[in-house]
């Protein structure tokens, strides 16, 4: 694997590459790598020439400056870790490379995606996504990019951006990958203590109980029903829970026929802030 810290050096390298008519697979991540980062990884090498990850712990995406320090930074298991997948280049810079002296995020409008859910909590934390993701697309120039649906509306924000400034470059969501106990993966679950982890579970079983309800039941009472599950929780503390379109992200009340949905959730287990989503059926 090809290892570059800066810009330059990667963009030379790449050039390179695309004069022979290469095609270029995107991972961008913030390192911590787990399992879900490498399926990631996996498509991405099933359908380009050359796979690049890029590990950036960006700092103006975090609206909680003790999360940016606090967020975990494993760079030579992550280099082993993508070792074991064939990753052909990783892309490790500095804030310094990155921002020179000015860390600030561009602004950005998504259309009012940017105002649901994480929006709401994460004072500027999309501008800060847009703001390095757009970046890396201008350095590295993908053909494909690959995002996880555990941050769905991040996946959402991305094709949007993709859309409006005409970038050339195709993003593709992948599925949530979980542990054998139901919680979606996320770099910061290594953070959980040990009780906090033992309870995390209770997020996606509560999901799916969600999506059951919603067979039968309107989003307003789903939402009341789950609002009360975490009151009675003894470690865990909704943050958020809503029922949203997954084209606008906006809150439902009723569903409509022959449209998409999905339950989305924000818990703090002790410190530590885990989001989450399920698809439902609309029947
Ligand atoms: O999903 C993430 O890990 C980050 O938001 C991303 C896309 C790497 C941008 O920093």
């Amino acid at each position: 694997m090809k290892i570059f810290n800066t810009k330059q050096e990667i963009k030379a390298y790449l050039t390179s590459k695309k004069e022979e008519n290469i095609s270029i697979g995107f991972v961008p991540t913030m390192g911590a790598l787990h399992e879900g980062h490498l399926s990631l990884i996996k498509k991405a090498k099933k359908k380009n020439d050359i796979t690049v990850v890029s590990i950036f712990v960006n700092p103006t995406q975090f609206d909680n400056p003790e999360d940016l320090v606090k967020y975990p930074k494993t760079i030579e298991n992550d280099i082993k870790l993508l070792e074991t997948v064939s990753c052909d280049v990783l892309f490790f810079p500095s804030v310094k490379e990155i921002y020179d002296d000015n860390i600030a995020s561009e602004k950005f409008d998504f259309d009012g995606l940017e105002h649901q859910m994480e929006g709401k909590f994460r004072d500027g934390h999309f501008d800060g996504v847009g703001t390095i993701v757009k970046s890396f697309f201008e350095i590295i120039e993908p053909n494909r990019a690959y995002f996880g649906q555990k941050d769905f509306q991040q996946l959402q924000i991305i094709k949007k951006m993709v859309k409006k400034h005409r970038l050339n470059v195709k993003i593709k969501g992948c599925p949530i990958f979980r542990e054998e106990d139901g919680l979606a993966m996320s770099s910061r679950n290594t953070r959980l203590t040990k009780e906090h982890r033992i309870a995390a579970p209770f997020i996606y079983k509560t999901l799916k109980k969600a999506r059951k309800k919603f067979g039968t039941e309107n989003a307003i009472k789903v939402t009341e029903w789950v609002t009360k599950q975490f009151k009675k929780h003894p470690l865990l503390d909704l943050e958020y829970f809503t029922i949203a379109e997954e084209k606008s992200l906006k809150t439902i009340k009723n569903k409509e026929f022959n449209n998409k949905y999905r339950a989305f959730i924000a818990v703090f287990a002790g410190e530590i802030r885990l989001i989450d989503n399920i698809r439902l059926k609309n029947h």
